[in-house]
């Protein structure tokens, strides 16, 4: 008993129940409504907008009657839609189909909107990361969405992006309504500007310089410890062979020679440690030719 009555109760319900169908439409377009026509003999055809009557059509009649509360409207004898022309936000509301004095049970609720235009992008930034804000002209049926050039996608018009080391992303807000999109787009690099990109590089430039300067220093150390050598070297390695010639200059050379050596002889001896053979050599040869021209 109570099976069959829910059953009843629910035919009723969806016998009495009515679809509304929002359509949205683009200024100055037009749209075909499509009404749910009963599969009954048609005796007579209403579409009213905001219950006041746009076009009739009564048996026998030859042609439509249409009511002038609307720019254009056509109603098609065959299938019995109507169709809006030259569509105005004046034209919003809703629009209901009756065959044969019963509201049929779809209506449709009509937004006729404007084209968007192209959205702003206003930036807040720190060194690595931005909230980015897609600002669009109007409220009402918009959305925001984020992409970027890798794929990434995402609701909303505040986009959270972090620094990456290509700096080649470019962001694109795509502000849209149902009837039409724009998008607007930043690139990464205008988001990170080239400042403190500068400041990295002078900072590796700075390093590199000092590393130079540091190289730099430590060839103009060698280069005076390796001048130094010979006079060391004079000492440890010529001078026995010095004394064979034993002529009247040797004794103002080991004079010379002396007076250096205390504290020459660590440094020699540090010199011949560290320094290749091959440096060593081209000293010695230097000093031997140093040496000779003295003597
Ligand atoms: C996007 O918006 C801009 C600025 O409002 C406009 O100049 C441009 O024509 C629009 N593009 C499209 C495809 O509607
Ligand atoms: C971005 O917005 C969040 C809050 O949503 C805030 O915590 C953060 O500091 C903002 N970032 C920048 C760079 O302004
Ligand atoms: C976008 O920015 C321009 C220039 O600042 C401004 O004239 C326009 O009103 C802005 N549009 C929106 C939707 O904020
Ligand atoms: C922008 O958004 C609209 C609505 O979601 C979509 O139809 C359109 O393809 C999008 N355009 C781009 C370039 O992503």
């Amino acid at each position: 008993m109570s099976f069959t009555l829910s059953v009843l109760l629910l035919q009723l319900l969806s016998v009495t129940h009515s679809d509304v169908i929002q359509k949205y439409t683009l200024m100055s377009g037009s749209i075909e409504l499509i009404g749910q026509v009963p599969n009954m003999l048609v005796k007579s055809v209403v579409w009213t907008w905001n219950k006041d009557k746009v076009a009739e059509w009564d048996k026998g009649d030859m042609t439509p009657t249409y009511y002038p509360t609307l720019n254009k409207t056509e109603l098609n004898m065959d299938t019995w839609a109507l169709t809006l022309s030259d569509l105005q936000p004046t034209c919003n509301g809703q629009y209901a189909l009756q065959i044969n004095g019963i509201e049929t049970a779809t209506s449709f609720q009509l937004i006729v909107l404007e084209s968007v235009s192209g959205p702003n992008i206003s930036t807040n930034c720190d060194q690595r990361s931005c909230n980015l804000t897609c600002q669009g002209a109007g409220i009402d049926h918009t959305e925001y969405s984020w992409t970027d050039n890798r794929g990434r996608n995402e609701r909303g018009s505040v986009l959270k992006v972090e620094k990456t080391k290509g700096l080649d992303r470019v962001y694109t807000c795509n502000f849209s309504n149902p009837v039409s999109w724009n998008t607007s787009s930043v690139r990464e690099r205008e988001l990170f500007p080239p400042e403190s990109t500068d400041a990295n590089l002078y900072i590796i430039l700075g390093s590199m310089g000092g590393a130079v300067l540091i190289a730099a220093a430590i060839g103009i150390a060698v280069y005076i410890k390796k001048r130094k050598v010979p006079d060391g070297e004079e000492q440890g390695g010529q001078v026995p062979g010095g004394k064979e010639p034993g002529s009247a200059d040797e004794a103002n050379g080991e004079d010379e020679n002396r007076r250096f050596l205390p504290s020459q002889q660590p440094l020699q001896q540090q010199a011949l440690q560290q320094q290749g053979i091959q440096m060593s050599r081209i000293e010695n040869t230097d000093a031997v030719c140093e040496m000779n021209a003295m003597a």
